[in-house]
C-alpha cells in the first residue's frame, strides 16, 4: 500500500463517519464543479477521488439514465459507502470503482472529468493528470475544486495554532506537497496541467459561505482535520486540553450558535 493509500484508508473511515456533515457543507462546491463541467444528458463523466459519491451523484443528475457517471477512489470504505448510497438512491447510470486515478486505465473515453477536493493528493501530479487526460475524448472537459492557501482559510489554521502548545511537534500544512493545500498555488496547478497536456486552463476563485454550527466547526477541526491523527497517541488529559484550547480559539467565530464555515477554493477548468 502506498503512503497515500494508507493515509486515505484511515482518513476515508473518518470521511465515512462524517459523510452527512461533509456533504452538507461542501454541497455548494459540488454544484460549482458540476456546473463548470457543462455536462449534457447522455454524456460520460468521471469523478476523481469521489469519496462517498456526492459529486458523482450531482453529475449523474445531469448525464441522466442514458449517460455514465463513474466515481473512482482509493479508499475502500468510501467506495463501499458510495456504492451503498447509489443502491439506496436507485440512480441509474452510476458506478463506483476502487482505483488509483494516477494509473487506472479506462476502457472508453469520458466527455468530462470532475472532482471536489480529490486531485491534490497525487505523489506525481503531472503523471496523474496525463493519465486523466488520456481518459477524456479530444476536447473533453476537466473541472475541479481545490483549496486556496491556508491563510485564505483561517478556520483550518486556528485549530492547529491552538493545539500547538500541547503537541510535541506542531502541525503545519505544506502548500506544494501532496495534501489538502497541495494545489494552493495557482501557478503550480497551471504548470502541472500544462505539462500533462491539458489546454485552455482557467483558474478562478470559488468562495462559499457554508452555514454550520459550533459543533460542526469542532468536528471539522478535531475529527476530520490533521489534529485527529496527531492526537491518536496522546493521553486523555492532554487531548481534553487540546479540545478546550481549540474550542476557545473558535468561539469568536460563532454567533448565537451559528458559525460561517467559509471556504476559499480554486475552481479549475481545462480541456483535453
Ligand atoms: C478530501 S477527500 C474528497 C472526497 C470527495 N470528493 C468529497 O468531496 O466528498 C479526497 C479523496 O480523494 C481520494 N484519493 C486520494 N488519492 C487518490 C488517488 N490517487 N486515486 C483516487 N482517489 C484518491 C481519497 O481517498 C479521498 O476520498
Amino acid at each position: 500500500m502506498t503512503d497515500m493509500a494508507a493515509y486515505w484508508d484511515r482518513a476515508g473511515r473518518v470521511w465515512v463517519e462524517q459523510q452527512a456533515l461533509l456533504d452538507r457543507i461542501y454541497a455548494p462546491v459540488a454544484r460549482a464543479v458540476v456546473e463548470a463541467a457543462d455536462l449534457r444528458a447522455g454524456q460520460a463523466v468521471l469523478d476523481v477521488g469521489c469519496g462517498s459519491g456526492a459529486t458523482t451523484f450531482a453529475a449523474a443528475w445531469r448525464t441522466g439514465p442514458e449517460g455514465r457517471a463513474i466515481g473512482v477512489d482509493i479508499s475502500p470504505a468510501l467506495v463501499e459507502l458510495a456504492r451503498r448510497r447509489a443502491g439506496e438512491d436507485g440512480l441509474e447510470g452510476v458506478a463506483f470503482e476502487l482505483a488509483d486515478a494516477q494509473t487506472a486505465t479506462f476502457a472508453t473515453p469520458f466527455d468530462a472529468i470532475v472532482s471536489r477536493f480529490g486531485v491534490m493528493f497525487f505523489p506525481d501530479p503531472v503523471a496523474a493528470f496525463a493519465n486523466l487526460r488520456r481518459a477524456v475524448r479530444p476536447g473533453g472537459r476537466l473541472a475541479f475544486a481545490c483549496w486556496r492557501k491556508p491563510e485564505d482559510n483561517p478556520l483550518s489554521l486556528i485549530p492547529l495554532a491552538a493545539a500547538a502548545p500541547f503537541l510535541s511537534t506542531p502541525l503545519k500544512y505544506e502548500n506544494d506537497a501532496p495534501g489538502r493545500f497541495g494545489f494552493a498555488d495557482p501557478d503550480r496547478v497551471r504548470r502541472i496541467l500544462a505539462e500533462a497536456g491539458w489546454r485552455k486552463i482557467e483558474i478562478a476563485p470559488l468562495d462559499t459561505a457554508m452555514p454550520g454550527t459550533f459543533e460542526d466547526l469542532m468536528t471539522l477541526s478535531v475529527r476530520v482535520g490533521p489534529l485527529n491523527p496527531a492526537l491518536a497517541g496522546v493521553d486523555e488529559a492532554r487531548r481534553a486540553k487540546v479540545h478546550a484550547a481549540v474550542a476557545e480559539a473558535l468561539a469568536p467565530y460563532v454567533e448565537n450558535g451559528a458559525a460561517s464555515l467559509d471556504a476559499a477554493c480554486w475552481l479549475v477548468t481545462a480541456e483535453g
